[in-house]
């Protein structure tokens, strides 16, 4: 088998203009190891070229790498470029629990048919001579929610509880169908929750972070001590990376960030890392069906020679000055379906909440200025 990530490899990674692909295509191509680089995007509300705009803007970069816009479901345009590729990198999904809550399907329709095209395509260009590996990036959603006192491992069974995490599951279970009936050279990762710079700001930090910056409300769901596993973007990236190269066929691993916090926790090194306080957080009503506990064990990874390395705070305080330096992208990202995502997500949802406390339970800290924004 040729390795798949050989200097001169030929990568196709979907989804490249998303935070997670575009952190992934910054670190290959910053190599300069002679990778060529093609990333397929149909940029939905969450792509981004400017995210790449680091890579197209530097000609020895640019050089190597070509930007496709469309989507994986899309047969024709995947049959024309995986043939071209030594590895595949399907980065590419619908990506945020809540907009599944509100509207699964196209959930569904990346998750299944689309990856259903990529693997019809890479079985294609698979033969005696030739393997084309394919790499899909996960989630530990697929675990479902878990209790106190345990971490799960790559053998547990998938137990997803959200549309987000059935269809990533959905996904896994092809990707694995293909690797028994077909022999494909496919390997899985599943990262857990991921922060850094260039997050479209719909999720927990980036939402957070820049409705903090703005003086705007920030909608804690619930208690607020539902626990995440937070890993920075770099990590997940590097992680990806270490099983495109040396995961064995097959096998999934846990890119696990070894952060676990309470929501709350979280919460409050983001008003300090802002200079905010608790007046601009609401207890809100909670998501359905949320899950309490995310929690992965990592030693899988760690024996291909992975470790995250980014501490939370270094990498939250990067974050908040990453998006404290860049207005412009956030404008942006907060323009276009914004409002109306915002408003069918949050509209109902504040004006029945309250202020929060600092602690479960306590004393709301009060302040007009929580109920409204101030900015
Ligand atoms: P993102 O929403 O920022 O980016 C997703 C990208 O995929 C976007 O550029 C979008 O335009 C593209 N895309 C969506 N549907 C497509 C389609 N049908 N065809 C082509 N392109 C399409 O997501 P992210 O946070 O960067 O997540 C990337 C991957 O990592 C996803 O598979 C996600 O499930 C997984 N993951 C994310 C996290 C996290 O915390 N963000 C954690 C674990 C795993
Ligand atoms: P999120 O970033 O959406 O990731 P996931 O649901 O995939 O773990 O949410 C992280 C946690 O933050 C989760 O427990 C839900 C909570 N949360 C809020 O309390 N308020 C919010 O507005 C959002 C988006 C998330």
């Amino acid at each position: 088998m040729t390795d798949p990530v050989a200097p001169g490899a030929r990568l196709l990674i979907t989804g490249g203009a998303g935070f997670i692909g575009s952190e992934l295509v910054r670190q290959l191509m910053a190599r300069r190891d002679g990778t060529h680089v093609t990333v397929l995007d149909s940029l939905t509300y969450a792509g981004n070229r400017a995210n790449l705009a680091g890579v197209e803007g530097e000609p020895e970069q640019a050089g190597r790498f070509r930007f496709v816009q469309g989507d994986i479901a899309d047969a024709e345009v995947v049959r024309s470029l995986v043939p071209q590729s030594d590895a595949v990198i399907n980065v590419a999904a619908e990506t945020h629990v809540d907009r599944s809550i509100l509207d699964p399907e196209a959930f569904l329709r990346t998750g299944v048919i689309g990856v259903h095209v990529l693997l019809d395509a890479v079985r294609a260009s698979t033969s005696a001579t030739r393997a084309v590996r394919f790499l899909q990036v996960s989630t530990d959603e697929v675990y479902g929610d878990i209790p106190e006192g345990r971490r799960s491992v790559e053998t547990d069974p998938l137990a997803p509880r959200s549309p987000y995490a059935a269809a990533k599951a959905a996904s896994e279970l092809l990707v694995r169908s293909y690797v028994t009936t077909f022999g494909l050279d496919a390997v899985i990762t599943r990262g857990s929750n991921t922060y850094g710079p260039h997050q479209h700001p719909e999720k927990l930090i980036p939402l957070f972070v820049t409705n903090a910056l703005a003086g705007a409300p920030l909608p804690m769901y619930g208690d607020g001590m539902q626990v995440r596993d937070w890993l920075h973007v770099s990590d997940h990236a590097a992680g990806i990376d270490a099983v495109l190269r040396r995961g064995l066929p097959g096998e999934a691993y846990n890119i696990a960030g070894g952060t676990e916090l309470p929501n709350r926790e979280v919460i409050a090194r983001i008003l300090a890392s802002t200079g905010r306080d608790w007046s601009l957080v609401r207890s809100v009503p909670d998501r359905p069906g949320h899950d309490r506990r995310y929690a992965m064990d990592g030693s899988k990874a760690k024996g291909l020679g992975w470790a995250p390395v980014v501490p939370f705070d270094a990498g939250l305080a990067e974050t908040v000055a990453w998006y404290r330096d860049n207005a412009a992208w956030v404008e942006a990202a907060k323009g276009g379906e914004w409002a109306d995502y915002y408003g069918r997500q949050y509209s109902a949802r504040l004006a029945a909440g309250e202020t929060a406390s600092e602690t479960v339970g306590g004393p709301a800290s009060g302040g007009a200025a929580a109920a409204t924004g101030d900015g």
